[in-house]
């Protein structure tokens, strides 16, 4: 599996988005994902899964330590003490004893971000996890968790798709060596009947949605795709026998001009551009 390497640790380049996924078919969705090829998996506390997401990599027979796991605590779980048994439960349910990356899955509404990275940094020393990040970080906010963090941030997980410029968080990103972890990476299909898409796609004999994988990819980031298909589980995966070229990465690129949109969480922060 491809990896992108950030600061002393590689994050598999694409991982299996797990949200809205749960019971029996979030188990064997893992499992399947996992026996696809996947080492890279992505829940949060607040999807509910967790319990099933662990069944999935259990059955899927894999050593923990070639799997790649994210979880992430939630907005109203951040103050010290109350994240640390958010992750301590997170990782019961899981049926672990450490996470490879906990992130702040959005930023408080009241505490600072000085306030957030504390525990944050604090389940990172107890080995809870072996990596931190962040989830919904403006330019701004990412800025603030370096600046009081002991810990690399190695990921910052936002939206990204091609109706989404984020020019400005990938410069802040690349800035301080963060990877940007791309959710929603699909847009959940709504640029897959764009012309330049559709060529580019035809050209290269592969689907828009591996186009648009790939887009995110050349730009340095992590995708987590979710599907319940299995035949898309596996082409999801493939995006690396084929590259886009400049004039093609442009065009994706442009279509943000005409159309650019949050799919996620719009009134959730409201000051998205900072
Ligand atoms: N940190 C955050 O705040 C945050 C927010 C949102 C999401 N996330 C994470 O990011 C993951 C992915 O984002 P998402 O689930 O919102 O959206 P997404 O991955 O952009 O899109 C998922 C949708 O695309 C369809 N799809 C998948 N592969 C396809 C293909 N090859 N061709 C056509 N359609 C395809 C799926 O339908 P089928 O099931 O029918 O294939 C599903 O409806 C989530 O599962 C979650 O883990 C994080």
């Amino acid at each position: 599996m491809e990896a992108i390497r950030s600061y002393d640790t590689a994050i598999p380049s694409v991982g299996i988005g797990t949200w809205t996924l749960g019971g029996e078919d979030c188990a064997r969705l893992v499992h399947d994902a996992i026996a696809a090829g996947y080492r890279h998996i992505d829940t949060a506390s607040a999807y509910g899964n967790e319990e099933r997401v662990g069944e999935g990599v259990r059955a899927s027979g894999i050593p923990r330590g070639e799997l790649f796991m994210t979880t992430k605590v939630g907005p109203r779980d951040l103050a010290d003490g109350d994240f640390q048994r958010s992750l301590e439960a997170s990782l019961e349910r899981l049926g672990m004893d450490h996470v490879d990356l906990v992130l702040i899955h959005w930023p408080s509404p009241t505490l600072s971000v000085a306030e957030m990275m504390r525990p944050l940094n604090d389940v990172r020393r107890r080995g809870l996890t072996l990596h931190i990040g962040v989830s919904n970080f403006t330019p701004r906010r990412l800025h603030e968790a370096w600046v009081s963090t002991e810990f690399p941030i190695i990921a910052n997980q936002c939206e990204y798709h091609p109706y989404l410029n984020q020019d400005r968080l990938i410069a802040a990103c690349e800035d301080k060596g963060t990877v940007l972890v791309a959710y929603c990476p699909l847009g959940r299909g709504r640029s897959f009947d764009e012309p330049a898409i559709v060529e580019i796609a035809t050209r290269h004999a592969v689907s828009p949605a591996q186009v648009v994988l790939r887009w995110e990819n050349q730009q340095g980031a992590v995708v987590i795709p979710r599907t319940t298909r299995a035949d898309r589980l596996r082409t999801n995966l493939d995006i690396f026998g084929f590259r886009l070229d400049d004039a093609e990465m442009a065009a994706i690129s442009a279509l943000s001009r005409t159309r650019n949109e949050r799919i996620c969480g719009s009134s959730l922060i409201a000051d998205w551009n900072d």
